[in-house]
């Protein structure tokens, strides 16, 4: 039975407002946190926000499987929503008001609805396969520049330090040099919406998780933008690494990772 997207794009919608509540709640009034081994930071309000999201999903989908990324994958059908339940932890512990909750949902291994909500400044990206992308409501679309040399590119950095933190710094900076600038944020589904919505014109990230980008990575699609890995091959959520562009400078910016 074909499932009926916007239905579930509206469910997700009201779940990720559930989750920014409980991060506004604790924004700038943490009290405890914990290292990740290699991952990072993790708060009570990652903590909180995800299991009100899987609540909030398992009572209207409750034969949908939940992949968290704080606790992981909890089985029960083929479909299954992918959630961050709070991206750009880092920024939120130092009270950096540029973070979000991501939540997409993987249908026959692919994504078919996905929706980013930024809780400080109420906007919340939202889309579902084949039926456009919408920020707040409103179309959006990804940018119409045509050359590097004019461009505004994202792109994060991985927890781990060590080779790969200066592989990543290295192409930071040949890129700063060929285009009009470069910023690294700290929340990459946020960074894929200013894609998708044509802030950016191009974003990057070497090491991923698929709740940093399912959401994104359909937004992208549905606002005209393209996608691949980093070594050119067919983007997928486990592909670890992104390239999301305008379309139009995709080429340009895959001759300067390949390099
Ligand atoms: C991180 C952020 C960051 C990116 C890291 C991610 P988290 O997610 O998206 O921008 O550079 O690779 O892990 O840990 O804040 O959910
Ligand atoms: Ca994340
Ligand atoms: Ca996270």
């Amino acid at each position: 039975m074909k499932l009926d997207y916007k239905n579930y794009e509206n469910i997700a919608i009201k779940a990720a407002l559930v989750g920014g509540k409980i991060l506004k709640k604790y924004f700038r009034n943490l009290t405890e946190f914990e290292i990740k081994d290699g991952a990072g930071l993790v708060t009570m309000a990652d903590k909180e926000s995800e299991s009100a999201i899987s609540l909030f999903l398992n009572k209207k989908t409750p034969e949908f499987s939940i992949l968290g990324e704080e606790s992981g994958l909890s089985q029960r059908g083929e479909n299954k929503w992918i959630i961050d339940p709070l991206d750009g932890t880092t920024n939120f512990f130092h009270s950096f008001p540029y973070f979000n909750v991501s939540i997409g949902l993987e249908v026959d291994e692919e994504i078919v609805v996905g929706v980013v909500h930024n809780p400080i400044t109420n906007e919340t990206y939202h889309c579902s396969k084949g039926q456009g992308a919408y920020k707040n409501k409103k179309k959006i679309h990804v940018s119409s520049t045509k050359e590097l040399s004019t461009s505004l590119l994202g792109t994060g950095f991985a927890y781990m330090r060590g080779a790969p933190l200066d592989e990543s710094i290295n192409l930071f900076r040949d890129f700063t040099h060929l285009c009009h600038g470069i910023r690294r944020p700290g929340a990459a589904a946020l960074d894929l919406c200013y894609v998708a919505c044509g802030i950016y014109d191009a974003f990057y990230e070497k090491t991923l998780s698929p709740w940093d980008v399912a959401a994104g990575s359909l937004l992208i699609r549905e606002a005209g933008g393209k996608l691949s890995s980093f070594d050119g091959s067919d983007f997928s959520v486990y592909s670890k690494s992104i390239v999301a562009s305008n379309s139009l400078l995709h080429d340009e910016i895959m001759k300067v990772i390949k390099k």
